[in-house]
């Protein structure tokens, strides 16, 4: 028995010099929790995803700059154009939810380049995620879901976590003062993760990306808030379309020494040099909810060589629960 309890004892601490902090980190974080706080929180909706779940499919082409070349040799970059399948979405697991919601939007894209490489990615329409670390996401949601008995969220808990956890609220301050978009294609989205470039030469440097609208930042005024429904987003953007193209500008805004990389609450400073990596032209918005993107879930971790992920314990943890939602809404019935 003792010999038994020395052995794992020493498994334990051989495997544990093995694990580095950010393995350990990821470890904790419980993928099936993480859905579940989701479900939750935002209610059971059968097919669709546990978060980004409103949302409608697009697609349309990539196109790299010599500057974006410049810093990364993914194939996507070198000056061809790349097809391209995007989801548009509101932030949150609930797919009755409002398109007024003051949540973020979504973008997610996937290319595969014809000689087979791909990248994929999903960004949001704010600068930094409510969590820092992935093992805070279920509690974050646990502590915002309303308890049983008096249909509310725990007051104390819900100030415990946060006096805890006061970078989580960061992304809900930038939300309280950034308008309500008026289109998904009038609001900026960005990666928040950061990422490693690698150019043809072999030099490295940390990456965050954006996408800025061509058209601008357009947010709803008074009045449209209150005389749109609940449901505008999807036939506008399908509108936008059928008028003109709705294209983006791809930029790599690169860190300076000392800009945290690891943590996507936290945003590098506004003056860090930003490069024109590419252009994104949407020129087709599927006719209702669903198709093509119903299929898949956009894998932030499948990188075209030259692009690596950070050690951003929350972006290694991404894909896990994003298999757990797909697992899920792919064996069900639409209500
Ligand atoms: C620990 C951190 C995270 C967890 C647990 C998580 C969880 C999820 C889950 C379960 C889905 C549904 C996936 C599907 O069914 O296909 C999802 C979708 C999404 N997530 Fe995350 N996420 C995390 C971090 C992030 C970050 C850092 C961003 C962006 C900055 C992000 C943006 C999105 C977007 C835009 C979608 C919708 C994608 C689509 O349209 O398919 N998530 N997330």
């Amino acid at each position: 028995m003792k010999t038994g309890l020395f052995a794992l004892t020493a498994l334990s601490a051989a495997l544990l010099s093995t694990f580095t902090v950010v393995e350990l980190a990821h470890a904790q974080a419980d993928p099936v929790a993480q859905v579940d706080a989701l479900e939750g929180l935002f209610g059971k909706h059968p097919t669709a995803r546990r978060s980004g779940a409103k949302g409608l499919c697009a697609s349309g082409t990539f196109t790299g700059t010599a500057e974006g070349a410049a810093l990364s040799s993914a194939a996507m970059l070198a000056g061809a154009s790349v097809p391209v399948t995007a989801r548009f979405s509101l932030g949150g697991g609930n797919a009755k939810a409002s398109d007024k919601s003051r949540s973020v939007r979504g973008m997610a894209l996937a290319m595969t380049h014809p000689g087979g490489q791909q990248w994929q990615m999903s960004m949001i329409s704010a600068p930094v995620f409510f969590v820092s670390k992935p093992e805070q996401f279920a509690p974050f949601l646990q502590v915002r879901t309303p308890e049983p008995g008096t249909g509310k969220p725990n007051a104390d808990r819900l100030k415990a976590f946060n006096d805890a956890n006061p970078e989580t609220l960061r992304q809900a301050a930038y939300l309280a003062k950034a308008p309500i978009p008026a289109s998904y294609g009038t609001v900026q989205y960005w990666s928040t993760n950061a990422f490693e470039v690698t150019n043809a030469g072999g030099q490295s440097r940390f990456v965050r990306w954006q996408f800025v609208p061509e058209a601008g930042t357009l947010g709803l005024t008074e009045e449209q808030m209150k005389s749109l429904p609940d449901d505008f987003l999807g036939d506008e953007l399908r509108q936008r379309v059928a008028r003109a193209p709705v294209a983006f500008r791809f930029q790599f805004q690169l860190a300076q020494s000392g800009d945290p990389i690891n943590d996507p609450t936290a945003a590098w400073p506004e003056d860090r040099q930003v490069v024109n990596a590419g252009r994104l032209v949407i020129d087709r918005v599927e006719a209702g909810p669903g198709g093509a993107c119903d299929k898949i879930m956009f894998n932030p971790l499948a990188l075209p060589t030259g692009i690596k992920p950070s050690a951003d314990p929350v972006l290694l943890a991404r894909p896990a629960p994003y298999a757990v939602s797909l697992g899920r809404r792919l064996g069900e019935v639409k209500p």
